[in-house]
C-alpha cells in the first residue's frame, strides 16, 4: 500500500490539516509507505506561457527547454499514478484551497496525461484510487450548515479532482479551529473509522 500525503498549509509548525491528515496516511499505510508532498514548503510555481505551450507540444517535437518546464509537472503526475490512495490536507484560505493546492492542480492538470479529449468531453484517466481530503477551517460551513453556501473549497476541489479521472472522494471536516479543538477532536474521530474501514 502507498499513500500518497499532500499537504498545502503554509504553516510548517502547528499545522492542524497537516497533523490530521499524516495521522490518516499513516494508519491507512500500515505497513505500507507514505510518500510525501508538501506543497506549504514548495509550492509549485504558476504556469507560464512557455510551459503551457510545452503542455500542448506532442511529446517527440518537445524542446529540451520544454522538457525542463515539464520536469515538475511530469514528476507530480508520476506520484498520482503510483498511489494506491491519495490524502489530502487542504485548509480553507478564503473561502477556497490554498494557492500551493491551487497551482499543484494547474500543474497536474494535464492533456495527454491526465485527462484527453473526446467526443463526448475530456476524460479523466486518473482512475481507481481513492482520495481522502482533511479540510480545515477556522469557521463552520460543512454540510447542513448555515453557511454551507460559502465553501468553495470542497466543490472546487471535488470537481478539479474528477477531471482528472478521480470520482472516489471523501471529505473530513476540522471546522471551527479559530474557536477551540472541538473540529478537531471531531475530525480525529472521522479520521480512526476512516481507517477501520479501509
Ligand atoms: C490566509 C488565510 C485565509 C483564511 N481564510 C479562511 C476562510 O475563508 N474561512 C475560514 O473559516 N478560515 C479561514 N482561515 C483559517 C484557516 O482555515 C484555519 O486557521 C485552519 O485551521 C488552518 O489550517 P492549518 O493549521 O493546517 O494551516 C484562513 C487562514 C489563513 C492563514
Amino acid at each position: 500500500m502507498s499513500i500518497l500525503l499532500i499537504s498545502s498549509s503554509p504553516n510548517l509548525e502547528g499545522s492542524s490539516s497537516r497533523a490530521l491528515a499524516q495521522e490518516l496516511a499513516h494508519s491507512l499505510a500500515g505497513d505500507g509507505r507514505v510518500v510525501v508532498r508538501d506543497l506549504g514548503a514548495n509550492p509549485p510555481p504558476h504556469l507560464d506561457q512557455e510551459t503551457i505551450g510545452a503542455f500542448y507540444t506532442p511529446e517527440a517535437e518537445r524542446t529540451v527547454e520544454q522538457n525542463q518546464k515539464l520536469a515538475l509537472s511530469n514528476e507530480l503526475i508520476d506520484e498520482l499514478f503510483a498511489a494506491d490512495a491519495i490524502v489530502i490536507a487542504a485548509p480553507m484560505h478564503n473561502f477556497g484551497i490554498a494557492s500551493s493546492l491551487k497551482t499543484w492542480i494547474d500543474q497536474v492538470a494535464r492533456i495527454g496525461r491526465t485527462f484527453e479529449p473526446t467526443g463526448q468531453g475530456p476524460k479523466g484517466l486518473v482512475t481507481d484510487r481513492p482520495v481522502h481530503v482533511v479540510t480545515t477551517r477556522g469557521g463552520v460551513y460543512g454540510p447542513g450548515t448555515p453557511f454551507n453556501h460559502l465553501d468553495h473549497l470542497e466543490p472546487y476541489l471535488r470537481r478539479a479532482l474528477n477531471f482528472i479521472g478521480l470520482e472516489d472522494i471523501s471529505f473530513i471536516y476540522a471546522e471551527g479551529t479559530a474557536k477551540g479543538d472541538d473540529g478537531i477532536q471531531a475530525a480525529r474521530a472521522q479520521i480512526s473509522q476512516v481507517a477501520e474501514a479501509a
